[in-house]
């Protein structure tokens, strides 16, 4: 008796969950409202089995339940049950395939008229590849990625000269103009997915696959991999901004295309030294820093580090917040550099100057912050903390400690990282969230700053840069 009061408390239960739950789908804002209605049929039928099944079962625990008057009896076959049975089932198996066929023939077929941009997955990044005024991609290659050429464009493909390169996490599209999105990913299996867009696809390495979709409301949505892709897979989160088209065409105009990036002017260091000039009143002559002032040591740092940081500090992208006091010192200085080719420069001399170690100021548990280091850290910024251009992480190895630990606290405290721009910030704080308190910070700190210094390959590599 007890049993099945449980059983159908269990049943209306749930149903009141279901009516009250707050996890229910986003508001929808592509063309996909077909993907809803099967959704919805989905739980209507199964709803329907789940709440029928289960008061049965409730209704026969009660009626069938112990009792000395009665026997049981073995009725192996009933022909005529089974026929209903399996007449009910098919049906309700039917209603549940059947209209994902309609949509899923839709879902691969792209109109027409849809523009198309290229979606390119990596360890834990997003890219984006907009055809130009010929409407055509370029061919591309894995094979060519270098530092010049993040998405390994063919050269000798003119189709690709006026295609532009969107290195970053956010993608734009114009609003209720149907697009074909071509995913590719760089290394292991990713999935594409916007809720709001109710679309999904797997990007699988070596292989082109695509969705498409019409965005009807402006916005920002969230692009996450749904994929399992490595231990940086819940950082792996781009944005998607949805504009009226006239807003559209003016971000696209801004952006740089693979002419842009084979036209840059080669770097020139003499003029970057000259530069420098205003940075060693607190970095110093050589880059070494000064503690007493704030100012790290940036001898060595990657020049794509350093042009990335500045062009933050320029933009307020970087130092905007009022708890970053030495950030904001960092915004007027960066305001004086003229232009990107200036930045450029600059980051070239910076890199030319030789690094050196540190003095170690804060005190660290070694082993926790290996630890710490070896299963969060290292993953992005490499096994002896030297960088790595691919994913946009850069040099720690031989950092200041002190410096390094205000940044992490920074990053935790979302100081810095916060600016909608900055998705590699915001990457840095979700990563730096997993680290703990104070005391990590300044172990993880104190095992970085001492990194591969004594390794000699790695001297000789940084001698090399
Ligand atoms: Cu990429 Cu998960």
């Amino acid at each position: 008796m007890a049993f099945a009061i449980i059983i159908a408390l269990l049943v209306i239960g749930s149903v009141i969950f279901h009516a009250w739950s707050p996890w229910w789908l986003t508001p929808i804002a592509s063309n996909w409202g077909s993907i809803d209605t099967t959704i919805d049929i989905t739980v209507w039928v199964t709803g329907f089995a789940f709440v029928v099944i289960n008061l049965f079962l409730a209704y026969t625990v009660y009626k069938y339940r112990y009792s000395k008057k009665r026997r049981a009896e073995y009725e192996p076959e009933n022909k005529k049950l089974e026929i209903w049975l399996t007449g009910i089932t098919s049906v309700g198996v039917a209603a549940l395939l059947a209209p994902g066929l309609f949509v899923w023939a839709d879902f691969v077929n792209p109109p027409e008229e849809a523009h198309v941009v290229e979606v390119t997955g990596q360890q834990w990044q997003w890219a984006y590849r907009y055809p130009g005024a010929d409407g055509k991609l370029g061919a591309a290659d894995p094979g060519l990625i270098t530092e010049a050429n993040p998405f390994g464009m063919k050269e000798d493909d003119p189709a690709g000269r006026d295609d532009i390169l969107v290195e970053s996490a956010i993608m734009h599209l114009p609003v209720d103009k149907p697009v074909k999105v071509v995913l590719r990913s760089k290394d292991v299996l990713h999935d594409f997915a916007v809720a709001e867009f109710r679309v999904k696809m797997d990007m699988v390495p070596g292989a082109v696959s695509y969705l498409w979709l019409t965005p009807t409301k402006t916005g920002t949505y969230d692009i996450l991999c749904e994929e399992l892709c490595g231990v940086g897979h819940f950082v792996m989160r781009g944005r998607v901004k949805v504009q009226e088209q006239a807003d559209f065409d003016q971000w696209l105009a801004s952006q740089n295309t693979y002419e842009d990036a084979l036209a840059l002017a080669r770097v020139d260091r003499a003029n970057g030294q000259a530069t420098y000039a205003m940075c060693a009143g607190c970095h110093g002559v050589q880059g070494e820093g000064n503690p007493a002032l704030n100012a790290p040591q940036i001898a060595g740092l990657q020049d794509w580090y350093v042009t990335a940081q500045l062009e933050h500090f320029k933009t307020g992208i970087r130092g905007g917040n009022p708890a970053d006091t030495y950030g904001a010192q960092m915004i007027g200085l960066a305001a004086a550099l003229p232009d990107s080719q200036t930045i450029r420069n600059l980051s070239a001399y910076i890199n030319s100057l030789p690094a050196t170690q540190t003095k170690q100021t804060l005190s660290g548990n070694l082993k926790n912050g290996k630890e710490l280091y070896d299963h969060n850290c290292s993953v992005c910024h490499g096994d002896n903390g030297r960088g790595v251009w691919s994913v946009h992480a850069p040099k720690l190895a031989g950092m200041d400690d002190w410096y390094l630990a205000r940044q992490l606290r920074h990053f935790r405290d979302k100081v810095r990282g916060a600016h909608p721009e900055d998705d590699l910030g915001h990457q840095m704080q979700l990563m730096v969230s997993v680290l703990g308190d104070d005391q990590a910070i300044n172990d993880v700190a104190v095992y970085i700053s001492g990194l591969g210094y004594s390794d000699p390959s790695y001297v000789a590599a940084s001698k090399a840069n």
